[in-house]
């Protein structure tokens, strides 16, 4: 039995458990990795000890990706809920653990599936597309899922007149407007953290980094697209910096992912984007739950877990899969 905790604790209670502070947290993790054959998912809104410790760093749908097709027993997923439960139904018969159950998502919250599938009658004649930003029951009500990753080119696989509608993120939805000219019955959500980028604060950073571009995640509100002159998901703004000539960058989204675009380019410059509040950079309160210590407890206890319901993974799991599908016939 590991003596990593001060005392043999019943699993209960084991979050507020202190950690011995002469163990070695790498170590052991990397230890348990092997013991449990673990595979360890981190999203780039984590903190950099976690996404170091991970097997696998990426945006939303190379994590699904990841998880659909690993041979690991336990997936530990750094990341939120709505991340892990994808995980878990893409992977039902592997055990996923998530660090810190609280780790929630302000735009999941923002569609409860109870008033979405009254939203839904109101339009029997359209396709249901959600961004994988929300829960497993408002998958369940969809008939595809898509990632900013991959949007634009999953609605643009339909037919020109078939009529959709998008939820939960209005900016998202908004931009892929934009982007393909069609027409999509908006769900009114939005996320907390990449709708507080202040433009004044914004205007200042331009003149005072005149050099600098600025790039965008698409959970941005338009005000802040319009200015970009880069608009892409995590792995697609991390990639624009490395392929891109320029110096530096003002970056407008969770402030996590500037120390994978950091150490893909130690020479360039990053600026985090600010909100519209006392901080510099912003960070997503529900992402910084997660910590190394919590990362740890999680394998060593194997909790906690994510359980779904078999019917609602059934159910889930189809507009997932067909989002899987058209991403591999665009080599995404
Ligand atoms: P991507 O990493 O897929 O761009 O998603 C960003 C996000 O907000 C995840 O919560
Ligand atoms: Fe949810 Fe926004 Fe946090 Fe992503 S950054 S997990 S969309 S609250």
């Amino acid at each position: 039995m590991n003596i990593a905790f001060e005392k043999d604790l019943e699993v209960k209670g084991y979050i507020d458990e202190v950690i011995n502070p002469n163990i070695n947290l790498v170590e052991e993790i990397n230890r348990l990795k092997k013991e449990k054959n673990a595979v360890i998912l981190a999203h780039y809104y984590q903190e950099p000890q976690i996404q170091d410790l991970a097997d696998y760093i990426g945006d939303s749908l190379g994590l699904s990706q990841q998880a659909a097709k690993t041979d690991a027993d336990v997936i530990v997923f750094a990341g939120v809920h709505f991340m892990a439960e994808t995980a878990k139904i893409l992977s039902p018969s592997k055990k996923v653990l998530l660090p810190d159950l609280k780790a929630g998502c302000s735009l999941a919250d923002s569609c409860p599936p109870h008033l979405f599938a009254k939203f839904k009658e109101q339009y029997p004649d359209h396709l249901v597309i959600t961004y994988v930003n929300c829960t497993a029951e408002l998958k369940a009500l969809s008939d595809i899922v898509c990632t900013s990753t991959n949007a634009v080119k999953i609605v643009e696989s339909l037919p020109k007149d078939q009529k959709i509608i998008f939820g939960p993120d209005k900016n998202l939805g908004k931009h892929i407007i934009k982007q393909t000219g069609r027409d999509m019955v908006l769900w009114n959500g939005a996320c907390m953290v990449h709708e507080i980028f202040a433009d004044d604060k914004l205007e200042i950073l331009k003149r005072e980094h005149p050099e600098a571009k600025f790039i965008a995640h698409p959970e941005c509100e338009p005000h802040i697209l319009n200015q970009a002159d880069y608009i892409g998901s995590t792995s697609g703004l991390l990639k624009y910096t490395i392929e891109d000539d320029s110096r530096s960058y003002i970056v407008a989204t969770e402030s996590g992912i500037i120390y994978q675009m950091q150490k893909a380019s130690p020479d360039k410059t990053f600026i985090p984007a600010p909100p519209n509040n006392m901080c510099a950079c912003n960070d997503c309160p529900y992402m910084k739950l997660n910590t190394v210590e919590k990362l740890y407890k999680a394998m060593y206890y194997e909790l906690p877990e994510i359980e779904l319901d078999d019917q609602l993974i059934d159910k889930a799991r189809k507009p997932i899969e067909r989002m899987l599908e058209i991403s591999a016939r665009y080599g995404l």
